[in-house]
């Protein structure tokens, strides 16, 4: 039996800032950067076309892995939940996860806002739980934390591995798993990796899964380059790891796709880059 999922991320809705007590220091800095790029990277119409487009589209589940937002401002969330209402009318085919930048502020003010525009895409659980077919099963992960100025990393909780494990071991053998966060474990080769803007436990979190054979598919964004890698495994099937960040800014040269739909089959995993023109 296949499944297809569609996988979109960072999509980035944006708003300015209108209240002296939202322009904390780095809500300054994320304006300016703001002004400057990301309004003219990621112009709302983008953002409408990119829904019609996967309406328009068959699959069974949507995943949406992080930074939603820009400055974790309740108007960006509540923006984002008005245009992408039309892909969330059957909540159990859709998982949200959060990024670094909703959950933007170093110093935590009010009620978590993700929480409150997507947390019914996650769950209330310590990781989002979706059972896509008989053989396929998708875990949806929480790692964004706030962070100071010059950093932008996440954080893979072991409690966060410990429930991850649990799952896996209440299922059959047979079971292929899907784990969706918003971080990278891989990159380009001539990527300059920034240990302030990638996960802080990396290589931990990426030797554990691929020590764990039923895990196959690995889904993220963070950043803006999007890529389909793979990673061997000596005795056990490869894992697959598919960026789909930015999934509706604006073209930029070279670029071959804005997001991926996703084939899953028995065994295999077949990733098409979709353009979003
Ligand atoms: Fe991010």
């Amino acid at each position: 039996m296949s499944a297809t999922i569609i996988h979109i991320s960072d999509l980035h809705f944006h708003s300015y800032p209108q209240k002296f007590v939202e322009l904390n220091a780095k809500r300054i800095l994320g304006t300016i950067n703001l002004l400057i790029r990301r309004a003219r990277e990621f112009p709302l119409k983008r953002a409408e076309l990119l829904v019609k487009r996967i309406n328009e589209m068959e699959w069974d589940h949507l995943v949406i892995s992080g930074d939603i937002t820009q400055l974790s401002l309740e108007r960006e969330f509540a923006l984002a939940r008005e245009i992408l209402d039309p892909l969330l009318i059957k909540k159990d085919r859709v998982t949200i996860i959060p990024g670094n930048h909703d959950r933007y502020l170093n110093t935590h003010v009010g009620e978590d806002l993700f929480n409150k525009y997507f947390g019914e895409f996650f769950g209330i659980n310590e990781i989002h739980t979706s059972k896509i077919n008989d053989d396929w099963f998708l875990l949806g992960w929480d790692s964004a934390h706030q962070n100071d100025l010059r950093t932008s990393s996440g954080t893979v909780k072991s409690s966060t591995i410990r429930a991850t494990e649990n799952m896996i071991q209440s299922h059959s053998d047979k079971t292929k798993f899907i784990v969706a966060n918003h971080f990278p474990l891989t990159f380009p080769e001539d990527w300059k990796f920034d240990r302030f803007h990638e996960l802080y436990n990396l290589v931990p979190v990426r030797n554990w899964i691929l020590q764990n054979p039923q895990i196959r598919l690995y889904l993220h964004g963070h950043i803006h380059s999007n890529w389909v890698h793979s990673l061997s495994r000596d005795f056990a099937p490869d894992l697959t790891l598919v960026n789909s960040a930015a999934s509706c800014s604006k073209l930029f040269k070279g670029q071959n796709s804005s997001f991926h739909q996703i084939i899953l089959e028995d065994q295999n995993v077949k990733v098409n880059p979709i353009l979003l023109n």
